[in-house]
């Protein structure tokens, strides 16, 4: 299901979609891309899992996956852009997105940890957007340090 679309650089048309474990095949490959890594999330067997993929022009470039992860907060697991398509805005639409779905669907908080040793964009992004730091510690598999950020819908 088409959730938006619009213009983004040279004219170009970037939607975003809600898509099924069907498109499984895209968004691991888009995965693959971005994180060079096979794994996507633990698991898929999550209540309201929510994919949105988020194409220019038709093209694959981005994805952000969420899920329930309590009566009041949704949680978004694992998000990316391909790097040729940076600083476009489509992290921040993909964000946009996925909340206003969660808000409807009657959660009252987003969250997610992100990597900013590893990744800065998405805790700036998330500051940016009036996301509050609510934990930080340090996570022994990636070595390095985490950061939760939470944010009322
Ligand atoms: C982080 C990521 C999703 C951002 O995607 P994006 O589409 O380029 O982000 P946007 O264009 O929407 O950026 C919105 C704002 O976030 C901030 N931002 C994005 N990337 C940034 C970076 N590398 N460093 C600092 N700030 C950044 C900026 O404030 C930016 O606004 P601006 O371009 O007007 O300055 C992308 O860089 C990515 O996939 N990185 C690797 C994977 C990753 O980090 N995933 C998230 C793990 S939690």
């Amino acid at each position: 299901m088409e959730l938006y679309r619009a213009p983004v650089q040279n004219g170009a048309v970037l939607t975003i979609e809600e898509v099924g474990l069907e498109q499984l095949d895209v968004i691991r490959e888009l995965n693959r891309a971005i994180f060079d890594e096979e794994r996507i999330i633990n698991t898929f067997d999550r209540d309201d899992l929510m994919i949105l993929l988020a194409r220019v022009n038709g093209v694959p470039v981005g994805f952000k996956i969420g899920y329930r992860e309590n009566s009041r907060t949704f949680y978004s697991a694992k998000g990316g852009v391909l790097p040729e398509y940076r600083r476009q805005g489509i992290a921040r639409q993909l964000l946009y997105v996925m909340m206003e779905r969660a808000r409807q669907k009657g959660y009252r908080r987003f969250a997610y940890d992100t990597f900013p040793n590893r990744h800065p964009g998405m805790a700036v992004l998330g500051l940016t957007e009036g996301f509050r730091v609510t934990r930080a510690d340090y996570n022994t598999f990636y070595r390095d340090y985490r950061l939760r950020l939470e944010k009322d819908l």
